[in-house]
């Protein structure tokens, strides 16, 4: 049954080509190619010294000290919130079907290494829990992608575009992610031969790896350190300079900006949750 069957062995059995090195040099090469290329888009876009200076002004402006100790809890917050539950999502389709992507991803890349690394020449030694993975991954993945492109992504959902309009660079990290994931599910159920699926599915895995200067993908590493900045420019009352939630009622604030009560009287009235009275259906 191809589902608790290593297709990486079964491929390496029937080649003389995809020999478990070839494949081994594949991985480190596609790792390679992440790291260099999230490194490029730091240097290109300068964000480490947008986020070093950012930092800089948000002490300068911060209104109280933020402790060590609030900084490590606020870190295990955004890792827990943020990266591993996807709360910055409001929506929640848009929510789950990050997760499922995001899950899905982790588990097929993962099981994908511990096989060729592990079992890539050793077929009936692979425990069938690591190809079960490995298809189970690979289908949260399609579920969750498939989902968002065709009914949850801006372009379709609030601006109304038909699903297969493509924006090449704002869709490349999704597409390139259902078309890795969608081949190596047919090649597997197929017999994981070194045939057309095997090269679409290798195709689509170098294009995704080797594309990080123009995809999306490095936002995974980003995202995290941007929540994380994030709680901690509201704690220490910084607010990246942003003002603060003022009560328009309060006497103090009154005599600040005596224009209050000329234009909207002694007491203002609640002008309620603004962008946050529709539930958060479009982004
Ligand atoms: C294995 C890791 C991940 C995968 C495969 C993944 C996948 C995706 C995909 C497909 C999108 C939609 C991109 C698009 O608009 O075309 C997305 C958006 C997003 N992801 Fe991830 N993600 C991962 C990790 C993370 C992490 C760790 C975080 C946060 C800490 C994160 C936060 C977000 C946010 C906030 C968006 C919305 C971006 C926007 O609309 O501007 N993701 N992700």
């Amino acid at each position: 049954m191809f589902i608790v069957e290593n297709p990486f062995a079964l491929l390496s059995a029937a080649s003389e080509v995809f020999t478990p090195g070839v494949m081994k040099t594949y991985i480190v090469l596609m790792i390679l190619s992440v790291v260099a290329g999230t490194l490029f888009d730091v240097w290109h876009k300068k964000s480490a010294k947008y986020f070093a200076e950012n930092t800089k002004r948000g002490k300068k402006n911060a209104k109280r000290e933020v402790s060590s100790g609030e900084r490590s809890g606020m870190l295990v917050k955004t890792v827990t919130n943020e990266v591993l539950t996807s709360s910055e999502f409001s929506n929640p389709k848009r929510r789950l079907s990050h997760l499922l992507t995001m899950y899905g991803f982790i588990v097929f890349v993962a099981t994908t290494a511990i096989m060729i690394f592990g079992y890539a020449g050793d077929a009936a030694g692979t425990p069938t829990l690591l190809p079960l993975l490995w298809h189970v991954g690979a289908i949260m993945l399609c579920v969750g992608g498939y989902w968002f492109w065709f009914a949850i992504r801006v372009d379709v959902a609030a601006e109304g575009n038909p699903w297969y309009r493509i924006a090449p660079r704002a869709d490349m990290f999704i597409l390139s992610l259902l078309a890795t994931c969608t081949f190596a599910l047919l090649w597997s159920v197929t017999g994981a031969s070194a045939g057309l699926f095997f090269a679409l599915f290798v195709a689509s895995a170098t294009f995704l790896f080797t594309t990080v200067i123009w995809s999306k993908f490095a936002h995974m590493f980003f995202k995290p350190a941007a929540a994380f900045e994030k709680r901690v420019i509201q704690a220490d009352g910084s607010n990246e300079g942003l003002p603060g939630d003022f009560d328009l009622t309060s006497k103090e604030l009154q005599e600040k900006f005596p224009d209050i009560p000329t234009y909207m009287g002694e007491k203002p009235a609640d002008m309620g949750p603004g962008i946050r009275r529709e539930a958060a259906r479009h982004y």
